[in-house]
């Protein structure tokens, strides 16, 4: 079958990290006969260098003509002074609302063979982590009413209810194919839009008597994803916590570098990403990790293609590639063989 995807390499190691995902696939192509033909558009810095805007118009209609996207990274020092609806960011941004992409799941899982780079304690992380966070992503302070004058700013939180309705369903349904337990994350004891988050999701509940749903305060859960993260199973939370409490996930599974995220909407249209930002420092160097990018493109397989076991077979392909104890620096520890972006991308590839 023929699958169209749009690429989005975007700024400083998008474009290092996307060629190693595109290597991957490729290879899935061959092995399992399918066809991905990729089409490159620009957002973010790049897009902003060559046409003035973070997301140009053709950019959008390419988007909407694929089947999925593979996005990089957006963002660098070079635009940080760029009014707010002129930055990179809002390249990406924009095309989650445009595409209504209003679900965002990452999932920190810890690799086995990545123990040792978890700076949590081992008795902490013992017996493994597998934890699932639902972010919404089209609310929510990010997209609420917003503006300065002279010395005062204001950012709104704002969301609806069908807002919170829709992802809470997500959450409870991808539950029951897990450990069947939802933990919201809100601030209802000081936010309003909380308190219309868990009233919301309290309702949602009621459809799905099996899960087990939690409620827990943004403040502690950051704490609980520290010093108890076993007890998570899936995540549920508004734009901005997601954001924040997704970082902090990420560093259990060793490094930011290993997590991948998928964006999508009501049907199998999706964007695939790694959480990380560009990195500008290590840009050009060829040293970032791929990984997080590459299971972005096993996230894609799985969810907006339905190939179950084309996805698993990059998953192998990665767990196999760091069990032979190969490693790009960030996720290091010691006596492991280092390798670049292109040869770890390589090396999962000539593992599938
Ligand atoms: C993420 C990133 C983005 C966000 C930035 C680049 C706008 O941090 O995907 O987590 O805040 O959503
Ligand atoms: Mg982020």
């Amino acid at each position: 079958m023929n699958y169209k995807i749009t690429v989005i390499k975007g700024d400083g190691i998008g474009p290092e990290i996307v060629n190693e995902a595109i290597k991957v696939l490729n290879k899935i192509g061959e092995k399992f006969n399918h066809k991905f033909e990729f089409t490159e558009a620009l957002a973010g810095g790049a897009a902003i260098d060559a046409r003035g805007v973070p997301l140009p118009e053709e950019t959008l209609e390419e988007c909407k003509k694929s089947d999925a996207i593979l996005f990089g990274a957006v963002g660098g020092p070079k635009w940080d002074n760029m009014p707010n609806n002129l930055r990179p960011e809002k390249g990406l941004l924009t095309l989650r609302k445009e595409l209504n992409l209003y679900t965002n799941i990452r999932p920190a899982i810890l690799f086995d063979e990545l123990k040792s780079a978890c700076p949590l304690r081992e008795d902490i992380v013992e017996g493994g982590l597998d934890i699932l966070i639902l972010r919404e992503l089209t609310g929510g302070i990010y997209f609420g009413k917003k503006f300065t004058e002279n010395d005062y700013a204001c950012d709104s939180m704002e969301y609806s209810k069908y807002e919170i309705e829709r992802i809470a369903e997500q959450a409870f349904k991808i539950a029951l194919t897990r450990n069947k337990k939802v933990t919201s994350v809100d601030k209802s004891n000081v936010l309003e839009t909380s308190r219309l988050w868990r009233k919301t999701v309290n309702e949602i509940a009621q459809k799905y008597p099996e899960v087990e749903l939690s409620h827990m305060y943004v403040d502690n859960a950051a704490m609980q994803l520290i010093i108890n993260p076993k007890q998570f199973d899936v995540i549920v939370t508004e734009n901005m916590f997601g954001d924040i409490l997704s970082d902090e996930a990420s560093m259990i599974t060793g490094s930011i570098g290993m997590l991948p995220s998928a964006s999508i909407g009501n049907d199998n249209f999706g964007m695939y990403e790694p959480i990380h930002g560009s990195a500008p420092d290590i840009a050009g160097k060829g040293i970032a990790n791929p990984i997080a990018t590459i299971l972005s493109a096993s996230m894609m397989l799985k969810y907006t293609f339905n190939l179950f076991e084309e996805a698993a077979a990059i998953e192998s392909a990665v767990k196999k590639s760091l069990k032979d104890g190969f490693r790009t620096t960030d996720i290091a520890i010691k006596n492991e063989t280092i390798v670049n972006t292109e040869e770890m991308g390589s090396i999962i590839t000539s593992n599938i």
